[in-house]
């Protein structure tokens, strides 16, 4: 973990934003999916040699499509947010939050950014055991795709279309699977979550959030097997955004329908999933808002930051407020 330095991280961002034409007010009242007939939907393009990629399928093939950097190298927050709203129409809250939890595990936060593979480091802060196309880092490899663990949530699905009942069944299955066999196998609050979290956005990115769970399988599968988005197979970014908010509802609709018992003294709600990047993200804000009092607060680097958190959620901001002065260190919270 690289925390100390985490608040140097701004100065590129400030950059980017220049780069990518202005003021991040301007970058985010621009952001909108692709043109359907956008090429990058059409090329695809794997990893090749000196490339780098993560245990996440859905950044994985937005590299592969050109969306984020296809070597996998210093995604920032600006590159991410029109990366992932171009290609699979990803709220500025959601990449805003998880994309600010993957900064901490960068190797290079002086870069503002991170690279794919960054996101291996085990438990912490969104990588975890009982994955659904991964294995979990006792037995090795906690990136790559493991056919066997994926082929074994998705046989579940009878018939062309997912469903929130058999989502929620299976990965459940993958739980029980890896409670049996890893000796070492950690899964509390975070892991509950986020692995809801997993599954809501494979199936709100491969149709929409308002199709309430149902979407092609054969779209997931060519997501999570080639890491390649299904555009020739029909499938079309979503009209809708999505968002905390839509992947929060359909978090507390699969555990609504899920045969798993919740940890010993989780309460899952629509706002849970929020809830849980927040509590991972904290020593993000914390360190950032350190930094901004203590450097950079009267500059308009200060000022670029201050917009960038306040524009995209002011709520969320305010639920962080008490946390960023707070000495404790996140597993005690
Ligand atoms: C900046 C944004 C993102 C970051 C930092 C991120 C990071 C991660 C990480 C570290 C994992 C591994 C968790 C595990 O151990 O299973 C993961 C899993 C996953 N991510 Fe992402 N992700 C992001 C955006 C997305 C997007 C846009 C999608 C859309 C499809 C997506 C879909 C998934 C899925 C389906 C999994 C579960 C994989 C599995 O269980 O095998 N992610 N993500």
């Amino acid at each position: 973990m690289h925390f100390s330095s985490i608040g140097a991280l701004c100065i590129p961002l400030a950059a980017d934003a220049q780069l990518l034409g202005g003021s991040i007010g301007n970058l985010l009242n621009s952001l909108a999916p692709a043109p359907k007939d956008d090429l990058r939907f059409k090329n695809f393009h794997p990893p090749g040699s000196g490339d780098v990629r993560s245990p996440c399928p859905g950044l994985n093939a937005l590299a592969n499509h050109n969306f984020i950097p296809h070597d996998g190298k210093n995604n920032t927050i600006p590159v991410l947010l029109k990366g992932l709203a171009e290609g699979l129409n990803m709220g500025a809250d959601f990449t805003v939050a998880v994309g600010g939890a993957g900064l901490l595990s960068s190797n290079d936060p002086l870069s503002g950014g991170f690279d794919l593979n960054d996101l291996d480091e085990h438990s912490f802060p969104i990588e975890h055991d009982a994955s659904l196309s991964r294995q979990d880092f006792y037995f090795g490899d906690d990136h790559s795709f493991y056919a066997p663990n994926w082929n074994s949530v998705v046989s579940q699905f009878h018939g062309s279309k997912t469903d929130l009942k058999t989502a929620a069944k299976a990965k459940y299955s993958r739980v029980q699977d890896s409670e049996k066999r890893n000796p070492t196998f950690t899964y509390g609050i975070r892991e509950f979550i986020f692995s809801y979290g997993e599954t809501a956005i494979y199936l709100q990115t491969m149709n929409r959030p308002s199709a309430n769970g149902v979407a092609e399988v054969d779209y997931v599968d060519v997501l999570f097997r080639e890491e390649r988005l299904p555009y020739k197979e029909g499938w079309r970014v979503s009209p809708e955004p999505i968002t905390l908010a839509s992947l929060g509802e359909q978090v507390f609709e699969l555990y609504s329908v899920s045969p798993e018992p919740a940890p010993e003294g989780a309460q899952v709600t629509k706002d849970s999933l929020k809830d849980a990047i927040i509590a991972v993200s904290v020593l993000f804000y914390r360190s950032l808002w350190s930094w901004l009092n203590e450097t950079y607060a009267d500059t308009t680097t200060g000022d670029w930051i201050c917009e960038v958190l306040l524009r995209i959620d002011g709520r969320h901001l305010q639920r962080c407020w008490p946390l960023l002065n707070d000495t404790r260190s996140v597993d005690d919270m």
